[in-house]
């Protein structure tokens, strides 16, 4: 029996190719399966019949839009994911994803072998394939462009060698993967990092510096996930989608960056995420209305695994799944709202309330009436201070004893 092949097809050149390639190579049948996260652009009916027309036996399209919204960009929300601070992981979230529905369509065909167009060089690669081995570890991987040092120019003639439906020469000199969660741009004159990015690369976001009028949005979180802006709830993908185009429009979001990936390579990025930032940015501030100080101290520590290991290509990782126990303990009363102005580039919190903080009024005023008994205070700060009032004496004596 011909062996079946599951390839993650995005309509481009080089997945295109990769059908007549692959069918090729391994003697075997091609599935194409895209997976819409949002990525907008091309229509789906037309991806389906470019793949049936490079040769594929099968071509399926997978609406997994809300799923990305819900199970994959929402948690990042929850654990405030920003890998190096700053990177809010929008192709890091997707790959997990797309591996899950590659999994199921290899399983709905009878396939054997499951394919994606990664190069050697990126954490893609390394995140289909991490993500494979924990939830389908019998499948065998092939990567044209890795395994068969596949380039570019190889693909253009293959693809007009075998006269393939496919348009060779709107070639963008950039990589791009974007989604509902973002838009990662490389390479091209972006890889001399002293060249500053110029306008025509973003897609998401307008001109921050432009001038304009600022906007202002209420974003609602229950438990830690957004629920509705300006009071309106929505479905996690509307919600996304709504304020990608309102914080873009602001230009809120760009981020251009030289990363660490996980293959050891140092890279330059430009990525915008108007909604992730707009998301993070607020709901970081609800996390202090909320969080009891030492939780919310302990809490950036695990953010900051959550994101690496998201990063790493390890979402299936036991570790992954025990932070997240904790970080959905953390998220019970993490309710409320939070009123962002978005303008010139940046989202500020300017406003908070939540009926199941820790904010005290009538414990932080400075007015008459305050509750707080500043008589504790003196006794609290001598014990506070002991250790350190202790050790700075010893070291007195010393420098003395020293001295002598
Ligand atoms: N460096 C980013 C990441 O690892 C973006 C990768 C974008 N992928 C691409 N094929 N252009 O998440």
């Amino acid at each position: 029996m011909t062996e079946k092949v599951v390839l993650a097809y995005s309509g481009g050149l080089d997945t295109s190719v990769a059908i007549p390639y692959l069918a090729e190579q391994l003697d075997a049948e091609v599935i194409a399966v895209a997976i819409d996260v949002g990525q907008g652009g091309e229509d789906l009916d037309a991806i389906r019949e470019r793949a049936l027309g490079c040769g594929a036996v099968a071509a399926e399209v997978v609406d997994a839009r809300e799923e990305f919204a819900a199970e994959y960009c929402f948690p990042a929300v929850a654990a405030n994911a920003l890998y190096m601070d700053r990177y809010p992981l929008v192709s890091a979230l997707s790959r997990p994803l797309i591996v899950k529905h590659l999994v199921a369509a290899a399983q709905k065909h009878g396939a054997t072998i499951v394919s994606h167009g990664c190069t050697g060089k990126g954490n893609d690669q390394v995140r289909f394939e991490a993500g494979l081995a924990a939830l389908a570890p019998h499948l065998k991987i092939v990567a044209p462009a890795r395994d068969f040092a596949w380039t570019r120019d190889k693909a253009i003639a293959f693809a007009e060698e075998k006269n393939l439906p496919i348009d060779v020469t709107t070639k963008s000199p950039y990589s791009i993967d974007q989604n509902l969660w973002g838009r990662a741009v490389e390479t091209g004159f972006l890889e001399d990092i002293w060249n500053g990015p110029i306008e025509d690369i973003y897609a998401y976001s307008d001109d921050p510096a432009a001038p304009r009028e600022a906007d202002e949005v209420v974003i609602t979180f229950e438990s830690g996930r957004p629920v509705a802006l300006d009071g309106a709830r929505k479905s996690a993908f509307d919600l996304v989608d709504e304020l990608n185009r309102r914080a873009g429009a602001q230009g809120i979001g760009r981020i251009d960056m030289v990363e660490d990936r996980l293959v050891g390579i140092k890279s330059r990025e430009v990525y915008e995420s108007p909604a992730g930032i707009a998301l993070i940015a607020a709901h970081m501030e609800l996390e202090n209305v909320t969080l009891e100080r030492e939780q919310a101290r302990f809490k950036r520590g695990v953010d900051q695994r959550w994101g690496e290991l998201a990063y790493d290509g390890l979402w299936y990782s036991p570790l992954k799944t025990s932070l997240e126990a904790f970080i959905a303990d953390t998220q019970t009363h993490v309710n409320g709202e939070v009123r962002l102005s978005l303008h010139a580039g940046k989202a500020t919190v300017t406003g908070r309330r939540s009926d199941t903080g820790l904010y005290d009024f009538d414990l932080a005023t400075y007015d008459e009436g305050d509750t707080f008994d500043q008589s504790n205070a003196r006794g609290f700060v001598e014990l506070w201070s002991l250790p350190s009032k202790l050790a700075a004496a010893r070291n007195e004596r010393a420098k003395a004893e020293d001295a002598a």
